[in-house]
């Protein structure tokens, strides 16, 4: 079973993903959190495009954090600049699930609200 579903808060939008035909979109990697979220209209910040160079893409993982590639160690340097880094923060652009288990995803308020006053 390589099908899972996607939830992301605090919004409450369930998308379905398919880890062997990983969504690629211009910014973060093939089938990765970033992807689907834009793939589906959903906007996370994402200064850098994708390339692990910021931490602006940070996501709390609620749910199916093992099913996600494990961070290397350049993401692990990023996210220690992101404001509220949890235990279960990552990247959105670098973290791809494996299609084990559900995935709920959290993007921190204060993102949002940096995108808010940044326009
Ligand atoms: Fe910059 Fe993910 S968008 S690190």
């Amino acid at each position: 079973m390589s099908s899972y579903s996607i939830q992301f808060l605090p919004d409450d939008v369930s998308v379905e993903a398919d880890a062997s035909q990983p969504v690629e979109t211009r910014d973060g990697l093939p089938g990765s959190i970033l992807a689907l979220a834009l793939k589906n209209h959903l906007d996370i910040d994402h200064a850098c495009g994708g390339v692990c160079a910021c931490s602006t893409c940070h996501v709390i993982v609620r749910e199916g954090f093992d099913s996600l590639s494990e961070a290397s160690e350049k993401e692990e340097d990023m996210l220690d600049l992101a404001p509220g880094v949890t235990l279960q923060s990552r990247l959105a652009c670098q973290a791809v699930a494996d299609g084990s288990s559900k995935l709920v995803v959290e993007v921190p308020a204060w993102n949002r609200n940096l995108v808010a006053e940044s326009h």
